[in-house]
């Protein structure tokens, strides 16, 4: 069946600020169609799915499968659309430790009330389509992870839903797993079923028919970059404000500073010469997780938009910079990695080298 989004946004409450990792999003999947929800850590990805799983409410916008609206669900009509409309695979598999495979895939069925004979023969079925039948009385600890993945696929396939869900299916799997997961989830996508994944791996780029790219909007800005030259201590920007900036220290340090629920202070990370920060508020309209204020040396910064940050970098490695928003990390684990600071405050050509070099090395550390 076609699914159809239409102008969706889904917010989460979180603390004193709304996050939304979905903002006004609309596309078609035609029935019979392989689509890729392809974005960056954190871009909205498993949001998406949990409300076209119906797990989770929109804030606005629709949802219609066959064109019937289905976001609206409440109830006895809701629970059926979970059940018999969309069939859902994780990356974890979520298999039932204790149950065989051929259990675990009856399960679904069993608990909708559909006969043991008629189950029994229903899961016997799913396992060969999922090339599983050898190993039917195998619980998942006996299975490899690709093995058990097939399993829960055929356990999702379980009351033939028209919707195919997959949240980073390949993403725990080896390599030689991951072929027989791929051509299986395309095999899938076939006249009256719609199949979506969720992923960062770009290896099932080729099986797609449609590609939903959830890069982050661009906070437009044609003006130049901007200085900015700061005392000892003087704040950049505080906690919970919004930006559109993201900026390179030219000079001195910048200390990212987050505050707790009870409003104590810690440095979690201190930003030398060369080091880029605040992509996460421009990339996805975030409030800043963090304030950032000035050293003991006092700092001087090149603030950028995201347009001309990504110019810098490179649109292509701009995913590969958000390992950077970690700022939880220790501080010394991640100055192991940091280009050695420069002395001299870099020209913007000096700047481009730094901040490329390091998203060259982050890059891998962003793959799944
Ligand atoms: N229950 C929740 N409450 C508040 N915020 C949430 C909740 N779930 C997710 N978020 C936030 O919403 C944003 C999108 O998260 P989501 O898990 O959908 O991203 P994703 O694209 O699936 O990421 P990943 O590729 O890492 O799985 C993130 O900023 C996340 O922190
Ligand atoms: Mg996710």
């Amino acid at each position: 069946m076609d699914l159809v989004v239409d102008d969706l946004v889904i917010e989460y409450a979180s603390g004193d600020y709304v996050l939304r990792p979905v903002d006004h999003l609309s596309f078609e999947i035609p029935s019979g169609s392989l689509a890729l929800l392809l974005g960056p850590s954190g871009c909205g990805k498993s949001t998406l799915l949990s409300c076209l799983a119906g797990i989770l409410t929109p804030t606005s916008g629709t949802i219609s499968v066959g064109g019937k609206v289905t976001s609206g669900l409440t109830g006895s009509a809701l629970t059926e659309y979970r059940r018999k409309t969309v069939g859902i695979v994780f990356q974890s598999f979520n298999l039932v430790p204790s149950l065989t495979a051929t259990e675990n895939v009856a399960a679904p069925l069993r608990a909708a009330g559909v006969s043991r004979d008629v189950t029994a023969k229903r899961a016997a079925a799913l396992l060969e389509q999922v090339s599983m039948t050898d190993r039917a009385d195998h619980l998942p600890a006996k299975l490899s992870g690709g093995q058990q993945q097939r399993v829960a696929i055929a356990r999702a396939l379980a009351h033939e839903p028209p919707v195919v869900l997959a949240d980073e299916p390949t993403a725990h799997l080896d390599y030689v797993q991951v072929e027989a997961v791929l051509r299986l989830i395309r095999s899938l996508a076939q006249p009256g079923r719609s199949v979506i994944v969720a992923t960062h791996d770009d290896r099932i780029l080729p099986l797609a028919d449609i590609v939903i790219e959830m890069m982050p909007k661009f906070v437009e800005g044609s003006e130049r970059p901007v200085t900015e030259d700061l005392n000892s201590g003087q704040v950049l920007f505080e906690q919970g404000s919004l930006g559109g900036k993201i900026y390179v220290v030219d000079k001195g340090d910048i200390e990212i500073v987050r505050r707790d629920d009870t409003g104590a202070e810690s440095v979690v990370f201190v930003n030398k010469p060369g080091d880029h920060f605040g992509e996460m508020g421009p990339l996805f309209n975030l409030p800043r997780s963090a304030t950032a204020r000035a050293g003991s040396k006092g700092a001087k910064l090149t603030g950028y938009t995201l347009r001309q940050f990504s110019e810098i970098v490179g649109l292509q490695t701009l995913s590969g910079v958000l390992g950077k928003a970690a700022y939880g990390q220790p501080v010394k684990a991640v100055t192991k990695k940091r280009a050695a600071p420069t002395k001299a405050a870099p020209t913007k050509a000096a700047a481009k080298k730094v901040a490329a070099k390091k998203v060259a090395a982050k890059k891998p550390a962003s793959r799944r």
